[in-house]
């Protein structure tokens, strides 16, 4: 993990938009092809500005996160993958056999984000009929099987979901168990997450709130001698200055209709069964006038996209400072993203990573600015080079 200077620790991760990227929400203007060459053109990005990690999402609008995964591992150096792994649409064999692959083609750099899914319709699409917390009971066993094996155990399971006899890997991963991530807000999902993964994550509620959640998550752990690390998952609109941050967000929402908004809101909350994504829908309750929901977050991003809905606006001082209130209840991990993904990673990274104390970008050695090509030189003006 980085430690930034005077700080506490803390991974800034960034996303890969497997989904679409473009400038405005709800608008076919200005999108961006939904292709491999521009993950790629994001993923060398954020490696070389510093970024630890990228996740990837699951779901039927998204090209598929492990052989994204496996494409962008070739062309990158230093980058870990949070791939989402979905339990009810593979077997955990078959993902155990992955898991290994990737994490050894990646020289191990693999993470997995174990998405358990939160809307029925879209899950019956993929062969899944279990209500709620049955998909959690399922996705214990699976785990169960999953981690046996990735240990290098010979598997034999019989349970309510799953029967396996003798399973087991030859091909082991380069890491020990690569680490899981999980993110659900039910009761069902916090015990998934106290009885079986390392990371915590919500999507991005004022601070009280996630306090409260992730309390629960931790006492939940605790009472199995456990603990768990805890992260949040947010957009984010960094400008010089909070009027142009606000000006951003304002403009980002700027050619999405009212009928846009009540079709997504009815989804959220009358198609889907997940309490994180009724969480996020209550924020706003779709309303253009309640979106400052605490300060600097901004709930604009949920009128029409689901899942994480909220993003921090404002300068890089006011940011790093709602950072830091998420850091002192526990936080330790931020998956970071922002419309669109190529030019507001490198906005974060230049604006909020120093404000922060992170590393940030590798620097060219080079003895001064001044430069005839360089922006430290204007014509016969030489600025005052660093000794
Ligand atoms: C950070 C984060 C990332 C998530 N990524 C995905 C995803 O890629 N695909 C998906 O279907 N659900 C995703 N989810 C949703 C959860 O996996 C979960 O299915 C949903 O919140 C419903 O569970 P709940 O009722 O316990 O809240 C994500 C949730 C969080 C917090």
């Amino acid at each position: 993990m980085t430690q930034p200077a005077n700080n506490a620790p803390l991974d800034f991760f960034w996303f890969i938009p497997t989904h679409g990227d473009g400038s405005y929400l709800g608008s076919e203007r200005q999108q961006r092809p939904q292709e491999f060459a521009y993950f790629r053109e994001i993923a060398q990005a954020v490696d070389r500005l510093g970024f630890p990690g990228v996740l990837l999402p699951t779901g039927q609008s998204c090209e598929d996160s492990w052989i994204t995964a496996a494409g962008l591992a070739a062309h990158t150096e230093r980058l870990k993958f949070l791939v989402a792994l979905r339990p009810g649409v593979t077997s955990p064999v078959f993902a155990a056999r992955q898991t290994a692959a990737l994490d050894r083609l990646s020289n191990g750099r693999l993470l997995l984000n174990v998405v358990v899914g939160g809307n029925p319709v879209e899950l019956a699409g993929d062969g899944v009929f279990l209500p709620h917390d049955e998909r959690y009971e399922q996705a214990a066993e699976f785990l169960t099987i999953w981690r046996q094996l990735v240990s290098g155990e010979t598997v034999n399971f019989e349970g309510k979901h799953y029967r396996v006899e003798g399973g087991r890997l030859d091909l082991l991963p380069a890491q020990d168990k690569p680490p899981l991530y999980f993110g659900g807000s039910s009761d069902a999902g916090q015990e998934l997450a106290a009885e079986q993964v390392e990371l915590y994550l919500t999507w991005g509620e004022p601070v009280a709130q996630v306090a409260e959640k992730i309390e629960r998550a931790r006492r939940k752990a605790a009472a199995r001698g456990r603990q768990l690390r805890f992260g949040i998952r947010l957009h984010f609109i960094v400008r010089e200055t909070e009027d142009e941050a606000w000006a951003a967000a304002d403009r980002l929402i700027s050619k999405i209709t009212d009928e846009q908004i009540e079709i997504a809101q009815s989804r959220f909350l009358k198609e889907m069964d997940s309490v994180g994504q009724r969480r996020m829908a209550e924020l706003h309750g779709g309303r253009r006038d309640k979106l400052v929901v605490a300060p600097n977050l901004w709930a604009g991003v949920g009128l029409v996209r689901g899942g994480a809905g909220t993003a921090l606006v404002g300068s890089p001082q006011s940011i790093a400072a709602r950072i830091r209130e998420y850091q002192a209840i526990g936080i330790d991990t931020i998956i970071g993203s922002g419309y669109p993904h190529l030019e507001e990673a490198y906005r974060v990274a230049e604006l909020l990573f120093p404000v922060l104390g992170l590393d940030g970008q590798r620097r060219t050695p080079r003895r001064s600015i001044e430069n005839e090509f360089g922006v430290g030189f204007y014509g016969n003006k030489r600025l005052q080079a660093a000794s």
